[in-house]
């Protein structure tokens, strides 16, 4: 039976058309206990959802709908090392990585923990040496830069908690990421950097991915430039893959190779030695504190029931605005500038996950799920797109992230300056400004009967706009692990109960074919192929404004 067909997802929809007229601030006006009825704690971290327009009886329907699509079972399935990947026939078990008590199974049914256990045993001492300056370049000075070159997931989840989590002052060593393809990043780094004192941290899943062996074959040119010992070269390399061999025949010694698996997805890989550039920069207590963190989510998740579940209310609002309310995107947030990079790596996480159009069974889904997840440090976002959040015609559901203790407490002022916002921000797209309000508004203002009128539309906000808001009491490794596990559970829970799969990504593929043809015809000049007008157009304009270069 299509899903919406379902019982649950009938019930749903009737009770949307019930409940179109449903207002927060009548919500709110008829039970002032809101705010404890519609939230949820976890140690550092709380969820409030009180400001969603759904009621009690809405949350039973959704969780309905979960219990009708097995999510119960699909989490122990997740939890069990099942094979739920059935594209790539294999399980997604980074789960495993922040849990090695666990009995977790790989592809061939063999229990990871100690793999797990032996690559965190390798990244601890070289993350001492690299932060200790016994970690030396090929004149036997100590390096100080290194540089994360990856992309993606081999990259966002890194620079995010990096930046996260650093305090402002230096450290013994500096960390920069390098991630574009088109060569800026890595040209603007180098002419800064010293070729005797900068290693590169090589991270990417396959080790085949060309943004990446681009800007690391440009990194080993520059250090080449400067020593032509291929082996010293070398010294100066670190590679994270999956792909031993690759790294191998890429020059970077076994000891500096550090391993991960094919049941970790590359969205899902900063809890793997992805996140060594995290140890290396911020120390390795850091790293293992966001694994703790990761873990007490995992627990959760794997153990609260539905209406206690942070991760499935997430999940259950997620596929109430998106299939019952017609919202097509969300967004996020961070009322901290350390969460900058969130937007970005939840982004990621979302859409490459639910981007897909056909359920486990390869059939044609009748249902959205390619919500588009996008955000912003919010103060910068006020000055950009909240106007179209608080007064344009698409309703878009908001996380706003507060972090309580300021990270900087050399400047509290301004962090409360930033608290009153993003909690001011979410009243203001709740409670609106009504016709009435405008109007005394304008009438204290001075203005004639006339003019109140010809502005009262433009001026009026219309309100009732949902947000939940994620609280932190502070920004430690802990709960940084904890707020990104709980968005993976989150994603985890929707693609459940649409039955998709949330750990292939099939669809990157053909633009990465593609764009290899057309690399080869664009240095060669030729353009035999039978290309489309608007593509040999584009084609022929770039030759034409490049021609004498
Ligand atoms: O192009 C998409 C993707 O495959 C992501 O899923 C992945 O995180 C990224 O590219 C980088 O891949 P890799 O780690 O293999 O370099």
């Amino acid at each position: 039976m299509k899903l919406n067909m379902t019982p649950a997802w009938q019930a749903l929809q009737a009770h949307r058309n019930a409940t179109k007229d449903l207002n927060l601030n009548t919500l709110f006006a008829q039970s002032p206990d809101r705010f404890e009825r519609f939230s949820r704690s976890l140690q550092g971290l709380k969820f409030d959802f009180s400001k969603q327009l759904v009621t009690e009886e809405t949350l039973r329907k959704l969780i309905a709908l979960a219990e009708q699509q097995g999510l119960t079972d699909r989490i122990a399935d997740l939890f069990g090392g099942k094979k739920l990947n059935i594209t790539e026939d294999r399980p997604a078990l980074h789960t495993a990585l922040r849990d090695r008590s666990i009995y977790s199974l790989d592809d061939d049914g063999q229990a990871v923990s100690h793999e797990v256990q032996r690559v965190l045993d390798q990244m601890r001492p070289f993350v001492d040496k690299a932060r200790s300056g016994q970690f030396k370049g090929f004149t036997g000075e100590a390096i100080r830069d290194f540089v994360h070159i990856g992309v993606g997931g081999s990259d966002l989840g890194p620079n995010l908690a990096c930046q996260a989590l650093e305090s402002g002052k230096p450290g013994p060593v500096n960390m920069h990421f390098v991630s574009g393809m088109d060569g800026v990043q890595i040209v603007d780094f180098l002419n800064q950097l010293e070729p005797e004192t900068t290693a590169f941290i090589i991270t990417s899943k396959t080790f085949t991915t060309i943004d990446t062996m681009a800007n690391a074959d440009r990194a080993k040119a520059w250090l080449k430039a400067a020593c032509s010992d291929e082996v010293a070269i070398g010294r100066q390399l670190v590679g994270i893959s999956t792909n031993k061999q690759a790294m191998t025949a890429y020059g970077i010694p076994a000891s500096q190779q550090f391993e991960f698996w094919q049941w970790v997805g590359g969205r899902y890989s900063l809890w793997s030695s992805v996140g060594l550039s995290v140890a290396i920069y911020l120390g390795m207590h850091v790293f293992e504190d966001m694994l703790h963190g990761a873990y007490i989510a995992d627990q959760h998740f794997r153990t609260a029931p539905m209406e206690q579940n942070i991760p499935v209310i997430m999940a259950l609002l997620h596929v109430w605005y998106l299939n019952f309310c017609g919202c097509g995107s969300r967004v996020v947030l961070p009322y901290t500038n350390c969460l900058k990079h969130l937007p970005d790596y939840l982004q990621q996480l979302e859409m490459e996950s639910c981007g897909k159009s056909v359920n486990v069974r390869g059939e044609w889904l009748d249902v959205g799920t390619s919500a588009v997840i996008w955000g912003e440090f919010g103060p910068n976002g006020q000055h950009a797109f909240y106007q179209s959040l608080h007064q344009g015609n698409q309703m878009v559901p908001a996380d706003f992230i507060l972090v309580c203790k300021p990270p900087r407490p050399e400047n509290f002022d301004q962090h409360l300056l930033s608290v009153a916002n993003c909690i001011a921000q979410s009243q203001a797209l709740m409670t609106g400004k009504s016709e009435d309000e405008v109007r005394m508004q304008l009438k204290q203002e001075g203005l004639d009967n006339e003019h109140i009128e010809s502005l009262l539309p433009h001026r009026m906000y219309p309100g009732n706009r949902p947000s939940s808001t994620i609280v932190l009491d502070q920004l430690t490794p802990r709960n940084l692990g904890m707020l990104i596990a709980l968005y993976e559970h989150k994603v985890f829970a929707q693609s459940m109960i649409w039955e998709i799969n949330p750990f292939d990504q099939w669809g990157v593929e053909l633009g990465k074919q593609l764009s290899k043809k057309m690399f080869e015809e664009l240095q060669s000049g030729d353009t035999s192929s039978h290309y489309d007008g608007s593509t040999k157009g584009l084609m022929q304009l770039f030759r034409a404004n490049t021609q004498n270069q």
